[in-house]
């Protein structure tokens, strides 16, 4: 097992990353603070783990909230019955709630945590490729809206986030190929040598290899870590790990939440990104095709919804011609290996990415 840490001052966490960490009790109590737990989890999830966890926990009062499963629902009718169970079942500011699942739930019960009582404890067990790498860490919580992705939530960290490869073994192949979109974007924006390791190891993470994973979520989280560490609400630096997401975002809620799932519309995002990165001199058309590559090999699309028009994405930006000119930021490529946030975005280039990335 490795052990890292998100150093955030007193409010620092470890991540726990190997095999068989589900069953390793001594990872968990130290971390859960007072004599209630409750477990927030989906319907795929449950008959699968739910059991297993319950068996290491070591507190008097444990109950579960299994919610119905999918982005459509990250909703705030559907935190509403986490915080109805809580108060069912008298759970007090002492409480700690334990999310189990992948990037849906973990949001979900990050954000009932933010607001329950004004805050209690929460831990993170991601039980995706994608959550383990990304949304478990950073404290990035809240729902959807009609109106928008992720557009209510709160900064809030957990206590700690083990991130248990054996759950990988049950995930659904488009599902690691999803969490290995956001896996390669830590190469794209701060790790070439990653990228490069990638690049030589992808098949092994496609077929599951624990080493491989175990590998990948570390140096994935170790990227993450150390850009949250920096700037924990994203008043800078953060927001290169949204690489691709502002195009990405564009095609998910154009879509249906649900429908292209988040890693599959990040990995379109990130090439659209590139290119225009490409387009304006700074990345080459040979790095182009590189990441265009590994993102096959990952089984990830790499092209926006045939459907979509520039004109849709251009809404859906948020931008118009005005701000275009002005304001629109984007995190593109420097060099592969370096983001850079811009707000100095050229529309006509941009046209030009639309229109070869469909
Ligand atoms: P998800 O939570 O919907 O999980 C994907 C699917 O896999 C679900 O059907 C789930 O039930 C199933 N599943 C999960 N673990 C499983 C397992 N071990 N075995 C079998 N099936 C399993 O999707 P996700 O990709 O984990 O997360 C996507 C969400 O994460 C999006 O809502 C996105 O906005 C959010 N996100 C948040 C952050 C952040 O910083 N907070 C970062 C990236 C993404
Ligand atoms: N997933 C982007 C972030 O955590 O900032």
């Amino acid at each position: 097992m490795e052990t890292l840490s998100v150093a955030l001052g007193e409010r620092s966490y470890p991540i726990f990353i190997g095999s068989d960490l589900l069953a390793q009790s001594h990872l968990l109590n130290p971390h859960i603070h007072g004599k209630q737990v409750c477990i927030v989890t989906n319907e795929t999830i449950a008959p699968i783990y739910l059991e297993k966890l319950k068996e290491s926990l070591a507190v008097s009062q444990v109950s579960s909230v299994v919610l119905a499963d999918g982005e459509a629902h990250k909703n705030l009718t559907t935190l509403n019955e986490i915080f109805t169970a809580l108060l069912a079942e008298k759970h007090n500011r002492t409480t700690t709630l334990i999310a189990l699942g992948g990037g849906v739930v973990g949001d979900m019960t990050g954000f009932a945590a933010a607001c329950y009582q004004r805050g209690v404890n929460f831990i993170q067990i991601p039980t995706t490729l994608l959550s383990m790498v990304d949304s478990s860490v950073g404290g990035k919580t809240g729902v959807n809206h009609a109106m928008g992705k992720n557009m209510i939530g709160a900064f809030y960290q957990p206590q700690a986030v083990i991130a248990d490869i054996s759950l990988l073994k049950t995930l659904p192949a488009r599902e690691v190929s999803a969490g290995l979109a956001e896996v390669i974007k830590y190469g794209l924006i701060s790790d070439a040598k990653f990228f490069v390791w990638l690049e030589q190891n992808i098949e092994l993470l496609m077929q599951g290899d624990e080493a491989a994973l175990s590998y990948a979520v570390l140096r994935s989280c170790k990227n993450k870590a150390d850009v949250v560490a920096q700037d924990e609400h994203e008043g800078g630096i953060r927001a290169i790990l949204n690489l691709g997401h502002t195009f990405g975002h564009a095609i998910e809620t154009a879509q249906g939440y649900g429908n292209w799932l988040h890693g599959e519309a990040v990995a379109a995002g990130m090439v659209m990104a590139a290119d225009l990165s490409m387009r304006r001199g700074d990345i080459s058309r040979t790095e182009l095709q590189r990441i265009v590559a590994l993102l096959e090999r990952a089984k990830l699309p790499t092209k926006a919804p045939v459907d979509m028009t520039p004109e849709q994405f251009v809404e859906l930006m948020g931008v118009d011609k005005k701000v275009l000119d002005g304001r629109l930021r984007l995190v593109l490529l420097k060099s592969l290996g370096q983001a850079i946030v811009s707000s100095d975005i050229d529309s006509a280039l941009l046209m030009e990415t639309f229109a070869a990335c469909r």
